[in-house]
């Protein structure tokens, strides 16, 4: 099933104000992937860095402190997304591209990465062949298996279709990874729990990450079923794959 790009995008752009109050998993996402990166690439010293789906621009923040002498280039679909990333980003060194990280023809970087946005793409290993081989050090985290299914399940509990999100198993991810054959390679898993109060408060913060997209329309009404039925607090698990190739 094809994703709609237009919704995923829409709704990014909607969130694009609120996304810096709600993503504190992505910034601790952001924080962890250059951390593996320094760690166990120490002679990573990228004079070109290309960061795909940038979203408000955490890795770049982190990454200016770093690389102070890189030039950046920022993709992301979501222009107000990108807004967002140049109010806090210095002009000089920076520059931005709008559009789908799998369609686009992007030029070959030193360092290529990517926190939590590959799961945004319709062919994941495609997308990881691409920019492995559009750069010297590709770095990525995605989501995996498992992630939301706790979200999932009050759904199938409540007898209605629960949204439905493909996200790949660790061991096809790593399979995948090391059939391409890098010189060298890290991987990494990490669970992350958010509670909430409520059905209620998880949609809103869905929707106030940009992150309320589901393969098949959920209608309102099983919306309002789950928020009716559902008044407990909810733990919900992000499972991340943090990934390093170098060519
Ligand atoms: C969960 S946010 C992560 C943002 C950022 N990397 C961070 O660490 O906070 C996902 C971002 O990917 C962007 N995105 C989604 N699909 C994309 C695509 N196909 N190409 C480029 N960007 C995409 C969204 O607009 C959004 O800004």
């Amino acid at each position: 099933m094809k994703l709609a790009k237009a919704y995923i995008q829409r709704n990014f752009d909607r969130a694009s104000a609120s996304y810096d109050a709600t993503a504190s998993i992505q910034k601790k996402s952001a924080t962890q992937l250059i951390d593996c990166l320094k760690k166990h690439f120490p002679t990573c010293h990228p004079d070109t860095i290309l960061d795909l789906g940038t979203g408000t621009g955490y890795i770049p923040e982190i990454l200016f402190y770093a690389f102070p002498e890189s030039k950046f280039t920022l993709n992301d679909l979501s222009s107000n997304m990108l807004d967002q990333a140049k109010k806090k980003l210095p002009s000089k060194k920076v520059s931005y591209i709008l559009g789908d990280m799998e369609v686009q023809d992007f030029d070959f970087h030193d360092l290529i990465i990517s926190n939590l946005a590959l799961q945004w793409v319709d062919d994941l290993y495609k997308t990881i062949r691409k920019f492995y081989e559009k750069s010297h050090f590709f770095a990525f985290s995605c989501l995996l298996d498992g992630t939301f299914s706790e979200w999932f399940k009050i759904f199938i509990d409540a007898s209605l279709p629960p949204p439905i999100h493909w996200y790949p198993s660790r061991p096809a991810l790593a399979h995948y990874i090391g059939s391409l054959q890098p010189s060298k390679y890290f991987c990494d898993t990490c669970a992350f729990d958010l509670v909430f109060s409520n059905a209620a408060d998880f949609m809103k913060y869905l929707k106030a990450l940009g992150a309320n997209y589901s393969h098949q329309h959920i209608p309102i009404s099983d919306l309002k079923n789950i928020i009716k039925i559902y008044r407990d607090t909810i733990k919900v698990t992000y499972k991340v794959f943090f990934c390093i190739l170098s060519r």
